[in-house]
């Protein structure tokens, strides 16, 4: 479903990825792991085009994605990717539903559509009776199950989750991570994962392991 080939990228002198090859198949859930400063975060970030490789060529379902720009590349990220990270970064002023509904709102969702799917990922992800309230009123691991639902309101191709429960303490981490598991097998979602946790890392369908900017195995 997402092909990388070759990706290379430097900042400045520092070439930080060296020529990376990764697929992602539908309904897979992939770790990747390796030492601090291997490269994982800039990988994902690319991956999720966030960021633009120097070298390299990235596709879905066989469209190039390199050479989308402005409103296409917004939209195509909208639509197509989903994105978690370690601090969940939810708008403080608005609850927990309104956060969640955020990128379908920019997508164009109907109100009724979005309703409907938010209160399904509500259930599943076991947070329906915390919607009304802001983040700063929920715990730690309620706040990254809100995070989780925004990143599958608009049902993405492949989620992308850095250190995902790197703020989190074991019971919510291992929580967080069966919920992964319970969102592939439900919704057939794809997950790319980037963890220190090696007990995540070892769940996954497939472990990528990154050393000085290549993956040197998975
Ligand atoms: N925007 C940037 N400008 C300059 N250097 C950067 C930038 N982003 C990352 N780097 C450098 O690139 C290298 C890889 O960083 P990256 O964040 O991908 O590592 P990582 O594997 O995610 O590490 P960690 O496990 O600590 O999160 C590091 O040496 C980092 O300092
Ligand atoms: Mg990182």
């Amino acid at each position: 479903m997402l092909i990388a080939k070759e990706i290379h990228k430097s900042y400045g002198s520092l070439h930080v990825l060296k020529g990376v090859d990764l697929e992602i198949s539908t309904s897979e859930i992939v770790s990747i792991v390796g030492s601090s400063g291997a490269g994982k975060s800039t990988l994902l970030h690319i991956l999720g085009t966030l960021d633009h490789p120097d070298h390299g060529e990235l596709s879905m379902n066989g469209k190039s994605l390199l050479n989308l720009r402005g409103d296409n590349l917004a939209d195509f990220r909208n639509s197509q990717i989903g994105f978690i990270f370690q601090f969940h970064n939810l708008l403080p002023e608005f609850t927990a539903l309104e956060n969640i509904k955020i990128p379908g709102l920019i997508k164009g969702t109907a109100e009724t559509q979005l309703a409907t799917k938010a209160g399904e990922l509500a259930e599943i992800l076991g947070i329906s009776h915390r919607l009304d309230h802001k983040p700063s009123t929920l715990s730690g691991g309620e706040q990254q199950r809100v995070a989780v639902a925004r990143a599958l309101i608009n049902s993405p191709a492949v989620v992308f989750a850095d250190e995902p429960s790197g703020n989190l303490d074991t019971v919510n981490a291992k929580g967080l991570h069966e919920l992964f598991f319970k969102l592939r097998d439900e919704l057939s979602q794809a997950f790319v994962i980037v963890t220190h946790n090696e007990e995540l890392a070892g769940m996954a369908d497939r472990q990528v392991v990154m050393k000085d900017g290549l993956i040197v195995q998975g």
